[in-house]
């Protein structure tokens, strides 16, 4: 770590009200969490806890689509266990169709009746054939189902303008334009909303390998031509942004808005940031040590120094927050299934995984004024999933379980927290022991999220919210019998979070957990 980025370490978790680890010499069992309820800062936006759905491996089609004559319960061609457990989440937006995908998609071949779609290919993954059964009004059927907005990524890398301005016409009008017509006559008369639009993926990469310089020209034109004529519906659109630490898109993209003309404009910038260490992804999904599990959780928290470097660059250009970050892919990136084809990117999903979320949702709300959206990468069957299917199984994960705990925390307030975080050591490795952010709910009560990062010790917390007179806490907290259980078909419940109501001068953190509570 250089001297600047642990100097933007340290100012991020000084600037989010924490006692930075190395300080704290707390090795004490009794750990101090005081919530400042009476300075509420930026609404956390629900969108923070936003999905992403690639048409890759079995993402999509078997983990969402199984088509309408599937003895799988679906409602056309949607598989039912599915919606059911992405509405209990409450997911606020559903990223699709890509990823790397997207910029190869052509949505031409997505609508119409479904046996007459064209077979085309995926070569970012597997290079096998895409049916092209789940398109454009499979994927808003979808959206209905589950209560979600769109987040649709436009094809910038091998489209045209042309392309994008026409599904956006055809998606958005109410006119009776040719393509509002093609539209009606594909069983929706009624314009759709887009809500979130992204002009472009990873340009910077699978997306183009566009310099800063050419991207932001492109960008100029797409944010132009890629019009929303729903007039009930604003659309945010987003630009692509960095991969990781690397600054050129943040810098060029920022510094194009600043200049921008009357003819176009973004709401919005993207990052992606996995917690990988380094590709191709060795790190194992299961039977893992605990120098992987430090060695993880060292690797998310890296995302405060990406939120803090781009964030600061953001702020150069744009001091009034207009333009959000949208964190539209993270996640943990580790060593694919064995015996799982190549390029599907299936993993098993642990307690530690369910630790690194909480770690990045506590990330995104300490930056809850410019991180506005962010997306899991990915929903179902893919990476960091939150439901695994097999036939007409499903299974949730502990990540799954961590988006259900943290509910609460969608719109919410956050609220400043003074925390003894202690230290948790493993080699050569350090990080806090205890990570803690707290809100004021839609719901009136003020929500903690606690999370013990020690795979070895316990922590008891003294929660302390001055002016609020409360003696107990209740709410549920997510454990397991090692840092490495992982839920499978055969052991479904291994992980799953049990109620907790304790006193709020004694909530017990089990080692490697995850614990929300609201005040009684
Ligand atoms: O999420 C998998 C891939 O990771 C996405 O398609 C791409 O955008 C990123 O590199």
């Amino acid at each position: 770590m250089t001297h600047l980025r642990a100097a933007l370490c340290m100012a991020a978790v000084l600037s989010a009200g924490i006692v930075p680890a190395a300080t704290v010499a707390a090795d004490n069992d009794s750990i101090r969490v005081t919530v400042d309820a009476g300075k509420p800062g930026a609404t956390i936006d629900r969108h923070i806890f936003g999905q992403f759905a690639e048409h890759l491996g079995r993402g999509i089609y078997e983990g969402v689509w199984v088509g309408p004559d599937s003895r799988i319960p679906n409602t056309r061609g949607i598989r039912n266990d599915v919606v059911a457990a992405l509405k209990a989440i409450k997911v606020p937006n559903i990223r699709w169709p890509g990823g790397c995908f997207a910029d190869e998609y052509h949505w031409r071949n997505g609508i119409g009746e479904r046996g007459k779609r064209p077979a085309t290919l995926n070569p970012n993954w597997g290079g096998v054939i895409e049916p092209n059964t789940f398109g454009t009004h499979e994927y808003f059927d979808f959206l209905d189902q589950v209560g979600a907005d769109a987040y649709l990524s436009i094809n910038v890398g091998s489209g045209t303008a042309a392309e994008s301005a026409d599904w956006l016409e055809y998606l958005t009008t109410p006119q009776p334009t040719a393509l509002q017509q093609q539209r009606a006559a594909n069983g929706h008369p009624e314009p759709y909303r887009v809500p979130i639009l992204g002009l472009g993926n990873e340009t910077w990469g699978c997306g183009g390998s566009m310099t800063p310089e050419y991207y932001t020209d492109q960008l100029k034109v797409y944010a132009r031509y890629a019009r929303n004529y729903n007039t009930r519906q604003a659309m945010r659109r987003i630009a692509v942004g960095p991969d990781g630490s690397h600054t050129d898109y943040t810098e060029a993209v920022m510094a194009a808005w600043k200049n921008k003309t009357w003819a176009w404009d973004i709401e919005g910038i993207s990052l992606h940031f996995y917690t990988v260490v380094k590709f191709p992804p060795t790190f194992k999904s299961v039977d893992f040590d605990e120098n992987d599990y430090a060695t993880l959780l060292k690797e998310t928290r890296r995302m405060y120094d990406l939120l803090k470097t781009h964030g600061d660059i953001m702020d150069k250009y744009d001091p009034e927050k207009k333009v959000l970050l949208s964190v539209d892919e993270w996640g943990v990136w580790l060593a694919k299934t064995p015996g799982t084809p190549d390029g599907f990117l299936e993993q098993q999903n642990s307690q530690r995984d369910a630790v690194i979320a909480a770690l990045n949702i506590n990330a995104f709300a300490r930056h809850a004024d410019r991180v506005r959206i962010a997306n899991i990468a990915q929903m179902v069957n893919v990476l960091q999933a939150m439901i695994f299917t097999r036939d007409e199984k499903l299974l949730l994960t502990p990540t799954y379980h961590v988006f259900k705990m943290y509910v609460p925390f969608q719109d919410a307030a956050f609220l400043p927290v003074q925390l003894e975080a202690g230290t948790y050591k493993h080699g050569d490795i350090e990080v806090p022991r205890v990570d803690a952010i707290a809100a004021k709910g839609k719901d009136g009560r003020v929500w903690v999220a606690l999370t013990n990062l020690d795979p070895h010790r316990a922590a008891t917390v003294n929660v302390q919210v001055p002016g609020v007179k409360a003696t107990r806490v209740r709410g549920e907290t997510l454990a397991a019998p090692k840092f490495n259980s992982v839920n499978t078909f055969e052991a479904p419940e291994t992980v799953k979070p049990k109620a907790v109501n304790a006193k709020a001068s004694a909530v017990t953190l089990a080692p490697a957990s995850v614990t929300v509570v609201s005040f009684e």
